[in-house]
């Protein structure tokens, strides 16, 4: 896979790749991460990115020209699945978008700043625009860091043991069950008994169980969602 993050703040972006499992699949060639500086796409002198709206209104919008020369150079060297904006009025991304986007071959993400990007942009490049929660933050960056993680942690051969990403919380509609490792008993607080006894089958149900009881309690809405 490979992600072409379109930005006006690389700094900002940087680290969440340079550790821990995001550096190793890089590392591991399971997926590329590029970074674009919009400005390095601007035709004048003060390598203006934004404008102000027309029609009046505070704020700056992020014009289409720097943005329409970026995506062109890069569609012109591959074709891309998705172009993505970072975006608090997208869809709120959920594990089920995660999974879905794992499985593209070349992804755009462009990150918003200021008021947001001029429309046009939205309507002639944006084939998805995704929103990390209902908050809104300065800038789309830390957004495409979080749904970037979300993805590449999907991709087969990133996380050590395959199996762990399909028992994570959300994958299959509930949250994860409790967990638990040694010591056997710490302080008095004691380990499900029925943990230590190798009967996998009770021990499988007794963590759906779980499961289910903490789905219902703390996020009854997933359970309405199924
Ligand atoms: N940019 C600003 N707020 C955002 C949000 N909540 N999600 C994604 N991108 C954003």
């Amino acid at each position: 896979m490979r992600i072409d993050i379109i930005t006006v703040l690389p700094e900002l972006l940087k680290s969440p790749f340079e550790a821990s499992i995001l550096k190793r699949a890089i590392d591991a060639g399971l997926v590329e991460v590029h970074f674009h500086n919009l400005r390095d796409y601007t035709s004048d002198n003060y390598k203006s990115i934004d404008d102000t709206q027309f029609g009046g209104g505070a704020g700056m919008v992020m014009m289409v020209e720097p943005i329409d020369k970026c995506i062109s150079a890069l569609k012109a060297e591959r074709n891309y699945d998705e172009v993505i904006y970072m975006t608090p009025d997208g869809e709120t991304l959920k594990q089920g978008i995660a999974n879905q986007i794992s499985l593209k071959e070349n992804i755009i993400i462009l990150c918003g700043h200021y008021k947001g990007v001029d429309q046009r942009v939205r309507d002639h490049f944006i084939t998805r625009e995704i929103s990390i929660g209902d908050y809104v933050l300065s800038g789309g960056e830390l957004g495409a860091a979080v749904l970037c993680d979300a993805v590449i942690r999907l991709i087969p051969g990133v996380l050590g043991n395959e199996t762990s990403a399909l028992t994570d919380s959300f994958q299959d509609g509930l949250l994860a069950p409790p967990i638990y490792t040694k010591p056997r008993e710490y302080k008095g607080w004691k380990v499900p008994e029925l943990l230590f006894g190798g009967n996998l089958p009770e021990i499988e149900k007794w963590r759906e169980e779980q499961a289910y009881l903490r789905t219902k309690e703390r996020r009854p809405d997933l359970l309405d969602e199924n």
